[in-house]
């Protein structure tokens, strides 16, 4: 069957919906309230709160199309399969049906809707561990539906487990679908999860019946839920009997544009790799700058994510030859074949061709150096970790360009010796800095709930100290702080701060309960101001004592939670982010 990304995005919506879903909003590529990823990785992160139990506005039933971001996958890049952003179809049972309607909607999709021949169909399902049993009745489910013993696989918890996104949560074993290509086996071994191509994995059906605590325990979670994903652009090129994600009509012209500026005609692997890499990280750049938070490239956090990819697709366009500038131009492309869902990457289009040109112009500066004093370094036959610092702190390498270039020369380079000398310069552990440049997962627990109540607190505060016009304009959670900016134009005083923190530190003392109610957008809109454009019908709306805020975060159930352990609310910084936005940073302490 050919099918266009677009047909199978509106045929999956449309079967879900059938079956009782409510389609809910695609949402920002930045988490608003979790601080356990930088990115959104899953159609199930914005859902976190609601897998733990929260009742959801739109019901027990959910699907939607969602944009996604990964970095783990950042070294397969290049390959047929694996994309850094991509679009994830995924429906939702909030403890409502199980895993055999999950399983028999699956397969009713893959070979009614989509015609699939179901000879074709091979599934995984967990083997069984410590922490949990065997999943014989998901293969159960598989049989009736007529897929033969032979085709149905057990494997361990890497392969048939999915989650938590971070390092506590929502998690369960999964079961996954896979097609085979027709092609040889690579080996005797060779079967669904092995890398060589035959099998293409398609859709992934998550139980989520246990939450990972800090400990590392799996405890059963109370309300059982079921959390799918269909990679959008694999499973099109795989309807499609195209070989690689590049190929599919959302993809082909990206890299037809990189091709151009080339004086390629025929590229070799080599060149074909560097041809993905830059359609996919430019791909992915542009939706961080276009999305709702104006994400800038820098050297934090989400920031310094995408200096990554702008700079990595810089240094791949060098490798073809490119020595212009030239991001721009490619992302003109992909603003125009993504914009009709993504209204907002036409809107900011001017927003995102200035940071890429800039980002750029600033790396080509150092780039011809850089790759100079790496030659020379080279000459040792190995890169120490002081000479990735450098190649970093000097010349703006990223890590792995700097892995990169000693791949291609065949020479070792002492990474933990980098994350070493990254230490020495930052408050932190080796561990943590390892961390950071995998852009990897903080740690979620109690204390981003207890925080992300203050932060309510602490607008309400802002509000009665500097008057009732000030907007949240963007903020970010951690274990250890609250991060939170709002439209003001001057630096606050000591005596203005000082207020700030006594009315929180008040509701906190106060011992409030908690309350959430559901009501019509409208009627949410006129008790709580909020500036947001909210696509669902019902919101939650929280009372934390005189604070009113439309919300779907995660909160404590009384505000003396917020002051556990004689903990007090402070703000223990202040900066200006942009013209007319103001930064504060708080804690518990
Ligand atoms: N959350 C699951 C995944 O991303 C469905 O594979």
């Amino acid at each position: 069957m050919t099918i266009t990304s677009e047909e199978l995005k509106r045929k999956y919506i449309e079967f879900f919906k059938e079956k009782g879903h409510k389609e809910i909003v695609n949402s920002s590529l930045v988490p608003e309230n979790d601080p356990t990823v930088l990115f959104t990785t899953a159609g199930m992160h914005p859902l976190v709160p609601f897998l733990l139990g929260e009742k959801h506005p739109r019901g027990k039933r959910l699907v939607n199309c969602q944009r996604c971001l990964r970095t783990t996958d950042i070294d397969k890049v290049g390959n047929e399969m694996h994309l850094s952003f991509f679009e994830m179809l995924g429906n939702w049972s909030l403890g409502d049906y199980w895993k055999k309607e999950a399983i028999t909607w699956s397969y009713e999709f893959l070979t009614k809707v989509l015609k699939i021949d179901p000879s074709k169909l091979h599934v995984t399902c967990f083997a069984g561990d410590k922490d949990a049993l065997r999943d014989e009745e998901v293969a159960k489910a598989w049989i009736a539906l007529g897929i033969p013993k032979e085709r149905i696989y057990f494997l361990p918890k890497e392969d048939n487990w999915w989650g938590p996104a971070g390092t506590t949560g929502p998690c369960g074993p999964c079961t996954e679908m896979f097609i085979d290509t027709g092609k040889k086996p690579c080996s005797k071994e060779c079967k669904p999860g092995c890398s060589c191509g035959k099998y293409f994995e398609i859709w992934n059906d998550v139980f989520m019946e246990y939450n990972k605590t800090k400990e590392g325990k799996f405890k059963p979670l109370t309300q059982k839920n079921v959390d799918t994903g269909m990679g959008v652009e694999r499973t099109v090129a795989m309807l499609q009997g195209k070989k690689s994600v590049y190929e599919i009509e959302t993809m082909a012209p990206i890299m037809e544009k990189i091709k151009s500026l080339t004086k390629i005609s025929k590229p070799n692997e080599q060149q074909t790799r560097s041809l993905r890499i830059i359609t996919d990280h430019l791909r992915a750049a542009v939706f961080i700058l276009g999305d709702e938070k104006a994400i800038v490239p820098n050297n934090k956090d989400q920031g310094y994510v995408l200096r990554r990819f702008i700079r990595r697709a810089v240094r791949h366009g060098k490798l073809l030859g490119i020595n212009e500038n030239f991001t721009e131009e490619i992302a003109k492309v992909i603003i125009e074949i993504n914009e009709k869902n993504y209204p907002l990457l036409k809107q900011k289009q001017s927003f995102i061709l200035e940071e890429l040109k800039k980002e750029e112009e600033k790396f080509r500066k150092t780039l011809e150096k850089g790759l100079n004093q790496f030659k020379k370094f080279a000459q040792n036959k190995k890169i120490e970790g002081k000479d990735a610092f450098l190649l970093f702190q000097s010349y703006g390498f990223p890590i792995e360009i700097t892995k990169e270039l000693c791949d291609e020369q065949g020479i070792p380079l002492d990474e933990t010796g980098f994350y070493e000398e990254f230490q020495k310069h930052q408050e932190i552990s080796r561990v943590g800095a390892e961390k950071k440049f995998k852009a990897g997962l903080a740690d979620t627990t109690r204390e981003t709930t207890r925080l992300h109540s203050a932060c309510h607190l602490l607008l309400y505060a802002l509000r009665k100290v500097l008057g009732k016009d000030i907007m949240q304009k963007g903020s970010n959670i951690t274990a250890e702080r609250i991060r939170f900016d709002f439209n003001f134009d001057r630096k606050l005083t000591d005596e203005e701060i000082r207020q700030v923190e006594n009315i929180v530190n008040d509701i906190i003392a106060k011992g409030i309960k908690v309350e959430r109610k559901e009501m019509p957008v409208s009627e949410a809109k006129k008790i709580a101001k909020s500036e947001f454009e909210y696509k669902t019908d019902v919101v939650s709306v929280y009372f934390i004592g005189p604070s009113i805020e439309i919300c779907a975060g995660p909160h404590v159930s009384n505000t003396k939670e917020i002051g556990e352990g004689n903990k007090k609310f402070k703000i223990i910084e202040q900066e200006s982010v942009a013209g007319g936005v103001r930064r504060v940073k708080a804690k518990l302490i």
